[in-house]
């Protein structure tokens, strides 16, 4: 698949994995971690493996960049290391995902000596002239509380802790271009400051490789759009990375030759291993296709037929792939007092099912409609075999579906739920918050103002919000429902202060009810306030908190 580097990820908040002979305990403390059921995950490549997955690599025509991680995602070498932090800790290796404050400490020359010596044997072991510094992800919590890191802001006469930031970047920059290497980074390295020679790996969209690219920078491209692997494929399927073009758009034809390439990212640390043929297949052959190709080269009817050819080959190969999409796409269309449902198999040679209530099974040919609240389960087969999961949704009758919806802020370009109207079309999102249903707001409260044409009778008003607070997403402080007649007074006719702990754990939505005496109403304003801030105690304390609404429902 002409694949021809491997960029190799090997530090993180959760294990330290690759052997360095000067500290023995970044392997023999950063590299194991205590699960909440008390068992005990973790390993390390030695060395040798190392420099046997190197060569094997190079047999085959492919450079392996190692990757370690700096000034965030730092924990587990912390873990060994305390002193190297800005706290002095102690630290445990963590055991969930995320983003974490605890980050080296910038302040102390102590940690720049630490980190060149790790650097110097990873340069011993990789022949690559590259090396991946990291650099995303890096909350200025610490530092913004640290003597040190204030002083060295101070001293070197910068103005705040992005700078800071790039100190730390262009200081290690200086280091690995005087061991005649070059620095690839993700692309917060840009904030405050690009080092001089660094290469920029886009990963939060394309506009870290456009902003590379314009001022000079070599850039790889790798936005979690397309190129996240780790990612289910309601978000991401086979069609979607096909149209992944890592040419950012508006640049010239000069700037686009700084986009020396893309990549696909498999975040393997929550991926058991025998997830991960299943992720990464089919979803590389489109992804290899792309980044060999032009656009103008490009027909997906072809290339799928020649996937379905290339399936025997990875069968040969022992390659457990997965499938192409999700397999069934549903749409409902709210008009005269009925859904219309239309089901779109999410690939070629597919059979559709459906069922309404558990009732009799249906084979799906046309767009069909119902009423009232119903419960629909749909799947698909391919021959005689179920492809992928049955797909289950409730769909909810309710005044708000007549409804025009306004006044709402923006909400991010990654989570629009479908669009202002997902609000209150009937379907509510799923416990999987990038099911493209949660409407997402970063650092923002959630308003919307419904009107209706005629005067309504209600009495109450259900809203879902979702948490996941190791994805900064945190449930609303505050509900509040107002109605009016003529637009122009309102009354506040419910609030609801949500009683749920922001540390409460995993990922879930909650439904909150808000009632009242029944009241006339043209118009029902819905705010809710965006918990603010990340807390203290929160790994990224002090950024942004993101609100997650979907369907209001009005009765
Ligand atoms: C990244 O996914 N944090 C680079
Ligand atoms: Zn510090």
């Amino acid at each position: 698949h002409k694949m021809n580097v491997l960029h190799w990820h090997l530090t993180e908040d959760q294990g330290w994995r690759i052997e360095i002979n000067q500290y023995p305990k970044l392997t023999e403390v950063g590299s194991w971690r205590t699960e909440k059921d008390g068992s005990t995950y973790g390993g390390f490549y030695t060395q040798e493996q190392i420099k046997e997955v190197i060569a094997y690599a190079s047999q085959r025509g492919i450079a392996v960049i190692p990757e370690i991680e700096l000034p965030g995602h730092s924990v587990a070498a912390l873990a060994a290391y305390p002193q190297y932090s800005c706290t002095g800790g102690p630290f445990e290796v963590e055991t969930d995902w995320g983003v974490f404050k605890d980050v080296y400490c910038a302040g102390n020359d102590s940690t720049f000596a630490f980190l060149e010596n790790i650097l110097d044997e990873v340069f011993e072991l990789f022949p690559s002239e590259y090396i991946h510094i990291g650099g995303d992800e890096s909350p200025k919590f610490r530092w913004e509380h640290c003597a040190k890191c204030q002083k060295r802001i101070a001293d070197e006469g910068h103005h705040d802790e992005h700078e800071l930031q790039s100190y730390f970047i262009q200081r290690i920059e200086n280091y690995i271009n005087s061991k005649g290497k070059k620095l690839i980074g993700w692309d917060e390295i840009l904030e405050g400051g690009l080092a001089q020679g660094a290469t920029v790996q886009s990963w939060r969209g394309f506009e870290g490789a456009a902003e590379a690219a314009k001022t000079g920078h070599d850039a790889i491209v790798s936005p979690t759009s397309h190129a996240y692997f780790d990612y289910g494929l309601e978000a991401t399927d086979l069609e979607k990375v096909y149209s992944f073009n890592p040419i950012p758009e508006g640049l010239t034809d000069l700037e686009s030759k700084h986009i020396i390439g893309g990549e696909c990212n498999m975040w393997t640390e929550r991926a058991p291993q025998n997830t991960i043929d299943s992720k990464v297949f089919p979803r590389i052959l489109a992804m290899s296709e792309v980044l060999w190709n032009y656009p103008t080269e490009r027909n997906y009817d072809a290339f799928y037929d020649r996937v379905q050819n290339h399936y025997k080959r990875l069968d040969q190969l022992g390659v457990d792939y997965g499938l192409e999409t999700i397999p069934v796409h549903f749409n409902s269309e709210h008009t005269d007092g009925e859904f219309k449902i239309t089901l779109k198999p999410g690939t070629k040679d597919l059979d559709i099912h459906y069922q309404i209530n558990e009732s009799q099974v249906f084979q799906y040919d046309s767009t069909f409609s119902v009423t009232g609240t119903n419960h629909i389960k749909s799947w698909a087969t391919k021959g005689l075999k179920t492809y992928g999961e049955a797909f289950n949704i409730d769909l909810y009758q309710h005044k708000g579906l007549d409804a025009t919806i306004s006044g709402l802020n923006e909400y991010y370009e990654g989570y629009t739920g479908g669009g202002d109207n997902c609000i209150a079309d009937g379907l509510r999102g799923t416990t999987n918050f990038r099911d493209g249903r949660w409407q997402g707001y970063s650092g923002q409260n959630f308003t919307s103002t419904l009107s209706f044409e005629t005067i309504q009778k209600v009495d109450s008003v259900i809203t879902s919000f979702f948490q996941y607070n190791l994805s900064w997403i945190f449930m609303p402080s505050k509900i509040t429902v107002y109605t009016s007649v003529d637009g122009l007074s309102y009354f506040n006719r419910a609030e609801l202060e949500p009683q749920i702990s922001a540390k409460a754990e995993g990922e879930f939505f909650e439904e909150f009810v808000l009632t009242f005496p029944e009241v006339e109403a043209k118009y029902i304003k819905i705010k809710a306030e965006n918990y603010g801030k990340c807390p203290d105690w929160h790994p990224a304390a002090g950024s942004d908190a993101w609100l997650f609404v979907d369907e209001i429902r009005v009765y």
